[in-house]
């Protein structure tokens, strides 16, 4: 009987998929609110491994689901992602998409791509998924929403109107050839049927099942430091993954969100471009890159390896309200003699702990560390205790150095290699502006 948010507390890719799969079980709706098929997560269920992009974990429990109207939609990629599920008889009848979501067409992916590689050196590092154009629409109030979609004549008008200046983009600024109207609205044409069931006034569900008093689940993507307003920008995505983007971006508001879990790899990841004060560029990022398997689940690229940066999680925490950890990958780093945790940064003489707001001042910071023993390879674990000694003192200073209560521990890839500390759905004694049971 509460609502949790769960956000990643790094640069993505913290886990968030495993640990909203996990925490599903206990859920009865989970609801996605901002980004797109730019995240990836990696679910294992038994001995299958599904790789997702749009569709929320919960949809492996049969639970409720949401793509709320702050994510962008690939129609494309939905019609694939639902077709992946049913060939693997996993059910996707309780799958629900807010009308007011915004689309991603073709020429936000051409335009995401050449923008890219035209500004070579500067280039984002974006996943070319359409992505950052797709919110610029929506911004420049020229975005399709998924309501106007299924109307064929508002997105025939809508459709040929952008086509002619984003054709017109293309060709001037690019020397790119542009899209044919009817090819494009046929092909999309098409998608609609598949998804014109699931359309619904989500922020209108999701507000009911927390009138009912049920355990809702905002499930974050991408993390803290790739949000638009609180990230490393430019280097960010284009959307809020912060806990504040789940009140925006699944229509409900901050009084009804009770809890927020930040996701923690147990080292520091990155993908695309940007500082990162804790990387390794040596042979312990490639051995972190390698036991971990390091590589982006949409893009295949290598992620960029570090050492915990607790001046990254405080940040987390300040920006999102978090009250509690989930901390992945512990197992990743079994087998080395010792392990570093970044505490603060040094930037000329100046004691750095508060993240810095400014690029050139990250960028300008170098970690100060403290060292802890590693600990080695372990079994299976059904509580701390099981854990070696040094990794429970690796985990004690995390949460000392966090001041946040760790209520979740991953230590592989499968559903049951995970400890429940505390109970993240435990009825909140601050829940009471609920409305009453109707
Ligand atoms: P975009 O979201 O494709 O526009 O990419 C913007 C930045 O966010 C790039 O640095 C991407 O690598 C990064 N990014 C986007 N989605 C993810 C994700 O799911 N995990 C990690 N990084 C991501």
């Amino acid at each position: 009987m509460s609502t949790l948010v769960v956000v990643g507390a790094q640069w993505g890719d913290e886990g968030k998929g495993k640990v909203t799969d996990y925490l599903s079980a206990r859920a009865d709706m989970v609801v996605r609110y901002q980004g797109g098929n730019n995240a990836g997560h990696t679910v294992v269920v038994g001995d299958q491994e599904y790789r997702m992009r749009l569709i929320p974990s919960g949809i492996f429990h049969r639970k409720a689901c949401v793509i709320g109207n702050g994510v962008v939609l690939d129609p494309a990629v939905l019609v694939q992602e639902l077709d992946y599920l049913t060939e693997r008889g996993v059910s996707t009848e309780h799958l629900r998409v807010s009308g007011a979501a915004h689309l991603i067409l073709p020429y936000h992916i051409r335009l995401d791509e050449l923008e890219e590689d035209r500004r070579g050196a500067l280039r984002l590092g974006t996943t070319r998924r359409g992505i950052g154009p797709a919110y610029a629409d929506k911004s420049a109030r020229i975005g399709i929403r998924v309501s106007e979609y299924l109307d064929g004549s508002i997105f025939a008008e809508k459709l040929r109107r952008n086509l002619e200046e984003k054709n017109r983009a293309l060709s001037v600024l690019h020397g790119a050839p542009g899209f044919d109207f009817d090819a494009v609205f046929d092909e999309y044409q098409a998608y609609a049927w598949r998804i014109r069931p699931l359309v619904a006034d989500t922020s209108l569900l999701i507000n009911q099942a927390i009138d009912r008093g049920e355990n809702v689940l905002f499930e974050g993507a991408q993390g803290t430091l790739l949000d638009l307003d609180h990230g490393t920008y430019p280097y960010v995505t284009s959307s809020h993954p912060v806990a504040g983007g789940a009140c925006i971006g699944a229509g409900v508001g901050p009084t009804r969100i009770d809890r927020v879990l930040g996701t923690v790899k147990a080292y520091t990841t990155r993908v695309g471009d940007g500082p990162f004060p804790s990387e390794l560029t040596g042979r312990e990022g490639e051995w972190i890159r390698e036991r971990g398997r390091e590589y982006g689940t949409v893009t295949g690229r290598p992620r960029r390896c570090g050492w915990l940066d607790t001046v990254i999680i405080r940040y987390a925490a300040r920006v999102s309200g978090l009250t509690h950890l989930a901390l992945t990958r512990l197992d990743t780093l079994a087998g080395l003699d010792r392990v570093r945790i970044c505490v603060a940064y040094r930037r000329g003489g100046e004691h750095i702990t508060d993240f810095p707001q400014e690029l050139t001042c990250l960028e300008a910071c170098e970690p100060i560390y403290v060292d802890l023993p590693g600990w080695p390879a372990f079994g299976e674990a059904d509580s701390l205790a099981d854990l070696p000694r040094e990794a429970r003192v690796y985990l004690d200073e995390i949460a000392e150095r966090c001041r946040l209560p760790i209520a979740l521990v991953s230590l592989g890839r499968e559903r049951g290699q995970t400890l429940a500390i505390t109970d993240v759905f435990a009825p909140s004694p601050t829940c009471g502006n609920r409305a009453v049971r109707i």
